[in-house]
């Protein structure tokens, strides 16, 4: 089976140009602009000028030797008000990256949503945003469904959902549980619509951040389907998971419509959650258990969870294919970067060993392709391949890129002895 080595990315964190062509304002261009939002008081306004230096990016891709890309479309660029009026702009700078990529021979993985949701809609749960997700996803689909053949719908909806609807430190900094249960909701019914209206040959998933929960047994069990079962349950067409539907009560929501069947599950894993029993809504917490090595972002590095849990979703969902969407470290600044190296080892090590015990994985993206803007943390957590001096905005390729191209070239010349790539 052949496997593909990736970067991700994603629109808002790397772009920049927030006003150059047309784009209309998204929920995280009102967000940072909130006193207090984020940690470092920066925009995303510039993040990595990226929309202006993506020609660089590319040749950077093609010198790591990557197969494949994953990036997101912001849709407010495309559709400045969520719907109707087309940004042709726009759509024209997601054409020619696809196309440098083509041409480069690195393979394309579409993200429609990655967080950036256009200010003119709200927030998810409003009215009409599942459909008008729908809109946006048929529009993709028609202008780069026959170059673009793997498409991911949404990034980690709970994240997107929780985070910035109930912690209220991601966009639209809400604060208020029930309704982040029902932003999850519509954004998996957007799923389901968007799926249906993608072209019917693509190869379509959703990338969840799903983590192995230990501790506390209810706690343990709570946080599994808070953050676990919810998701995977829904996206896989079982309906959301009874016990978690009594243990929100009134805020449950409606039983959800028949999914489509998935290309693929994509897996976003950073750490484990240790957790102990606390109060409502989630009735979990997450600690830190003793002796655990942290990152700058305070996670913990733990690979074996990523291996156990690639095997729990092929072994309990049967998915036609997995991919690892996501997994990096943020380290401090430096080219020098020998624990991201070890990170990488050590994480690949865990897929290796999914693999072999069944797991049907068919590729991993890094997380991340160039430091970046870095959400509530702006650009103080790097986690790139590339260091990006935010002054500037030169780029320097670290040891950990050196190090994933040459493991990408040796894999090529074992192919090939094999006969194949
Ligand atoms: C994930 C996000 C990604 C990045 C990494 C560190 O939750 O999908 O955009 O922020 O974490």
């Amino acid at each position: 089976m052949s496997f593909l080595y990736g970067a991700a990315t994603a629109a808002y964190q790397v772009e920049g140009a927030w006003e150059a062509d047309g784009k209309g304002a998204s929920i995280w261009d009102a967000f940072v602009r909130v006193p207090g939002a984020i940690e470092t008081g920066e925009t995303g306004d510039v993040a990595c000028d990226h929309y202006n230096r993506w020609p660089e990016d590319v040749a950077l891709m093609a010198e790591l030797g990557l197969d494949a890309y994953r990036f997101s479309v912001s849709w407010p660029r495309v559709l400045p008000d969520g719907v109707g009026r087309v940004n042709a702009e726009g759509l024209a700078f997601y054409d020619r990256l696809v196309d440098g990529l083509l041409e480069a021979d690195i393979r394309p993985f579409l993200t429609l949503y990655h967080w950036d949701l256009p200010l003119a809609l709200g927030h998810w749960g409003a009215d009409g945003v599942d459909d008008a997700f729908a809109e946006y996803a048929q529009l993709l689909g028609e202008r780069l469904g026959d170059r673009v053949h793997d498409w991911i719908t949404l990034n980690e909806p709970e994240v997107a959902a929780f985070a910035g609807h109930y912690r209220g430190v991601h966009a639209p900094g809400l604060r208020d549980f029930p309704l982040a249960l029902r932003a999850a909701d519509s954004m998996l019914r957007a799923h389901a619509k968007a799926v249906e209206a993608l072209p019917s040959t693509a190869n379509i998933g959703v990338a969840l951040n799903l983590s192995p929960c230990e501790g506390d047994e209810q706690a343990a069990r709570l946080a599994d389907g808070y953050l676990n079962r919810w998701f995977l349950d829904a996206v896989s067409g079982r309906g959301y998971p009874t016990d978690m539907e009594e243990w929100y009560g009134d805020a449950a929501p409606d039983p959800l419509p028949p999914m489509p069947e998935l290309g693929f599950i994509g897996v976003n894993y950073y750490y484990r959650r240790v957790v102990r029993d606390a109060p409502r809504p989630l009735g979990w917490e997450q600690i830190t258990p003793p002796d655990a090595e942290l990152t700058e972002m305070g996670w913990e590095v733990h690979p074996d969870g990523l291996r156990d849990i690639l095997l729990r979703v092929a072994r309990e969902y049967a998915p036609r294919a997995l991919y690892v969407t996501e997994n990096g470290v943020a380290l401090p600044r430096g080219l020098e970067d020998q624990r991201r190296v070890r990170y990488l080892d050590a994480h690949l090590a865990a897929v290796e060993e999914a693999r072999a015990a069944g797991a049907p994985v068919e590729g991993y993206f890094v997380w991340t392709l160039l430091d970046n803007f870095e959400w509530s943390f702006g650009t103080s957590m790097r986690f790139g391949l590339v260091e990006v001096d935010f002054e500037t905005l030169t780029r320097t390729i670290r040891s950990s890129g050196r190090h994933y191209g040459r493991r990408i070239e040796a894999r090529r010349h074992a192919g090939s002895r094999q006969g194949h790539r």
